[in-house]
């Protein structure tokens, strides 16, 4: 039996089903994983506010979330919103994409990744972006792994500004 190359960390591709957000449950299983996700990136909000916001997406046929499962457990999740533009005209971005740390490195943000693609296609998106901090670039090697999905670089900044309630 051949030996594996000493040094080469073997990547097991995991087949995981992906599924719309469409039950009270998983939406509720979904956005504990977000606060995971937000908890872990160091971004604001609070469990109750990424539950309503959620909730508020999917009630938005221009919005979109699914979920990866292996074995029955929800193990990733990723969330997709579109806009209009004059140079686009509609443009989806990966607004959220979380994979549990145990289920890390086997193919599960690609598969998530592929099927919010899939979704934008169909709901006529030219192009998909996604935002990633300097923090995400600096300590998660986020510009590298987008690049690995098929996503380059643009150079350009976002700037926001809150408003007032
Ligand atoms: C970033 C994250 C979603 C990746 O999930 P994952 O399931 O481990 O990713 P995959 O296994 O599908 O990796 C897809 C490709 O990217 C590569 N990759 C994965 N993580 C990477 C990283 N941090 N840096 C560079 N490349 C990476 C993989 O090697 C794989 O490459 P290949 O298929 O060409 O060999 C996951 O680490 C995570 O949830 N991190 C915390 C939340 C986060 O940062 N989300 C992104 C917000 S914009």
């Amino acid at each position: 039996m051949p030996l594996a190359a000493p040094n080469k960390v073997r990547v097991q591709m995991r087949k995981p089903s992906i599924c719309a957000l469409c039950d009270d449950a998983s939406i509720g299983n979904a956005a504990e994983l977000l606060h995971s996700f937000f908890q872990e990136s160091g971004f604001p909000g609070d469990r109750a506010s990424i539950s309503a916001n959620l909730r508020f997406m999917l009630a938005d046929p221009n919005h979109w979330a699914a979920a990866a499962y292996e074995s029955g457990k929800m193990i990733g999740v990723a969330t997709v919103t579109t806009m209009l533009y004059v140079e686009w005209g509609r443009l989806g971005e990966v607004g959220d994409l979380y994979v549990v740390p145990e289920a890390r490195k086997g193919g599960i943000a690609r598969a998530l990744v592929e099927a919010a693609l899939a979704w934008c296609s169909d709901h006529g998106c030219s192009a998909v972006s996604v935002v990633v901090t300097e923090r995400g670039e600096k300590e998660d090697g986020l510009g590298m792994f987008y690049d690995r999905l098929g996503f380059a670089a643009t150079g350009r900044r976002l700037y926001s500004r809150l408003l007032k309630k």
